[in-house]
């Protein structure tokens, strides 16, 4: 997945290309590449990098009126320039590229290896080049072969095709990423964003799911993938680039924020085994065994990713029946840990650059035992350096404060979790479709959360000037209050602590007076009647208290000034609800405080020295 362009008019198109590329860098990615029809041939140009790598290769290749580009941010197969897009069929006369995930990819590309295709790149992506190729020999109609070879397919696509057999018109399709048509004089683009068509037309045609185009220099038409017509008048635009680049948000962080019923989704996408109660990931499927039959797990992470770690660490002790410790990576490579047969080490990291997390996980590799990663980033170093893992398919993050990633690490977490229990027999095939079941229901309540920050705000409004904030609660919700204090530290700057709503009376007690607002996460769950104690505790001493609760019963109204509800859930799942209002009460506290959100002052992104 990442970035898209398609050109067809009477302009130099590998110059539209590459302007329209570089526009959407902001996106992140790791490699670039066109697609360009020259003297009736394909010709396809890539390389890992930045598109002005690219540019530089470009020379000669000024003559062509159609062609497609794409970044690339990698999910299968690491960045380089055989797994870079487009991809073309075995002919070379078809070229595709794509955003999106092929489910069903290694079934596919099983048949077409039978059908005697033969294959370049690890990408699921060339799959779809090939059933292309597949069809076109059949109907010698690009937009047939292309429609048919959709139905073939499980997961999520913008993608564009090109074939020299058919050199005037470009074909697009869309489910599940976002493809925008734009409509020009004697010229027609296509991009996965705005921003990158902006300079030639603001008039511009959404694409919907399930939808079909067929782009040529003068026309555009528009079907459903069942081949009928579909009607849809052309916008015009009048947000700036910055505005589009943040899909209307004011920030990175919010659109990464509001991203999160799609990512959560992206992580579980073709890993649920509905009828069985178990996940199925092909980053593990080499190493099931080894995972299932560990004595004990070590979790190494920083930051956010260590409060994943956290959670995880409730949810695999209780259902897996697991040791598994989790530990600063910066602590655990100085302090001379002791590994032992049958342990294995998981390193948990967004970027996958990390350096203490690195030195961690080489630690852990001298001392011998199997390594594993839960990463973001497709061929970033510590994916590449662990034995086996899981991509959490998070799509760039590039708020500096995580908040999407967190969210799918534990999803993933989740996953794994749930591999590791059937297989040991700790939990049932009925427990595990209960679970799987709630799964697929996240994405909507994550949705009714993200509508409703009406009062979220007003709250931050309330309590923008408090110097002090304190995070509470209990069970697999003790690290959503560590991870809420941390998000409101990072960019509001405000003085947060996180801490296990029980252990608050051993000393941050003290600190309780009218001036110190107590977020606490009270959910009906197996400690509510104990937090609702720590709750009392905190009024009978004037604290503010801010409540993220299920539908609040007449306990907690009479005992929090706000409440924040959010859809009930099962308890090892409800971090990934619990922790939405407080990546918001964080977000608009630092907007309403005039702090730069995406990038807030002393933090990087990806913290590459020790
Ligand atoms: C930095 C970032 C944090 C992140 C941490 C770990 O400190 O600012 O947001 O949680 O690194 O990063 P990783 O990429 O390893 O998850």
């Amino acid at each position: 997945m990442c970035g898209i362009v398609g050109y067809i008019g009477d302009k130099d198109a590998c110059e539209v290309l590459v302007e329209g590329l570089k526009r959407l860098e902001y996106r992140g990615y790791d490699s670039a590449g066109v697609a360009l029809l020259m003297d009736s041939r394909i010709k396809v140009l890539k390389t890992p990098g930045k598109v002005s790598k690219l540019e530089k290769m470009l020379g000669d290749s000024h003559s062509a009126k159609i062609g497609i580009g794409h970044t690339r941010w990698a999910t299968h197969g690491e960045p380089n320039t055989v797994n870079a897009h487009p991809h073309t069929d075995c002919t070379g006369n078809i070229a595709i590229i794509h955003n999106g995930i092929i489910e069903n990819y290694s079934a596919l590309k099983t048949k077409l290896l039978s059908l005697g295709h033969t294959f370049k790149s690890q990408t699921d992506t060339e799959v779809l080049a090939h059933l292309i190729e597949e069809f076109y020999s059949r109907t010698k109609n690009l937009e047939m072969a292309v429609r048919l070879a959709l139905k073939d397919v499980d997961g999520t696509f913008g993608l564009v095709v090109m074939s020299s057999n058919e050199p005037d018109i470009l074909v697009a399709a869309r489910r599940g990423s976002p493809l925008v048509i734009g409509l020009g004089e004697s010229e027609n683009l296509i991009a996965s964003d705005a921003s990158a068509l902006i300079r030639h037309t603001r008039n511009v045609i959404y694409m919907h799911d399930n939808e079909i185009a067929v782009i040529t220099r003068d026309n555009v038409s528009l079907k459903n993938l069942d081949d009928e017509a579909v009607e849809r008048d052309a916008e015009h635009l009048t947000f700036d680039i910055e505005q589009i680049e943040k899909g209307g948000f004011a920030h990175f962080m919010l659109k990464e924020i509001n991203e999160q019923p799609e990512t959560v989704l992206n992580a579980f996408r073709g890993r649920l085994m509905d009828d069985e109660g178990i996940s199925n990931m092909g980053g593990l499927r080499d190493v099931e065994d080894k995972v299932t039959n560990a004595r004990r797990f070590v979790i190494l992470a920083c930051g956010t990713s260590w409060h994943a770690a956290l959670v995880g660490k409730y949810i695999l002790e209780q259902y897996a029946k697991i040791p598994v410790e989790v530990d600063y990576a910066s602590e655990f490579r100085y302090r001379n840990p002791v590994l032992m047969d049958g342990d294995i080490v998981w390193a948990i990291s967004q970027s996958g650059e990390t350096l203490d997390t690195l030195a961690a996980l080489r630690e852990a590799r001298v001392k011998g035992v199997p390594v594993y990663g839960i990463v973001n980033v497709v061929g970033s170093t510590i994916a590449r350096e662990t034995d086996a893992g899981v991509y959490i398919h998070a799509g760039p993050e590039i708020g500096v404060a995580s908040t999407k990633a967190f969210t799918s690490q534990l999803a993933v977490l989740n996953l794994i979790n749930l591999l590791v229990a059937r297989k040991r027999k700790t939990m049932t095939a009925e427990q595990g479709r209960e679970i799987v079941a709630e799964m697929h229901r996240l994405p909507e309540k994550i949705q009714q959360i993200l509508d409703n920050t009406v009062q979220i705000e007003a709250i931050a409004e309330e309590f923008k000037e408090s110097r002090n904030f304190l995070y509470l609660g209990r069970g697999v919700n003790f690290p959503v209050a560590l991870e809420g204090a941390l998000k409101l530290k990072e960019i509001s700057y405000i003085h947060a602590e996180g801490y296990p709503a029980a252990e608050m009376k051993h000393g941050p007690i003290a600190l309780i007076d009218e001036n110190m607002p107590a977020v606490f996460i009270a959910l009906r769950d197996s400690t509510y009647d104990k937090i609702l104690s720590n709750i009392q505790e905190v009024r009978a001493r004037k604290g503010n208290v801010i409540v993220i609760a299920n539908e609040a019963d007449g306990r907690l109204r009479d005992l929090a000034e706000h409440i924040i509800e959010i859809p009930e859930t099962l308890e090892i799942l409800s971090p990934i609800l619990s922790v939405i209002p407080l990546q918001l009460l964080s977000y608009y506290m630092a907007v309403k405080r005039g702090c730069n959100v995406d990038q807030p002052r002393n933090l990087a992104k990806s913290v590459t020295v020790e």
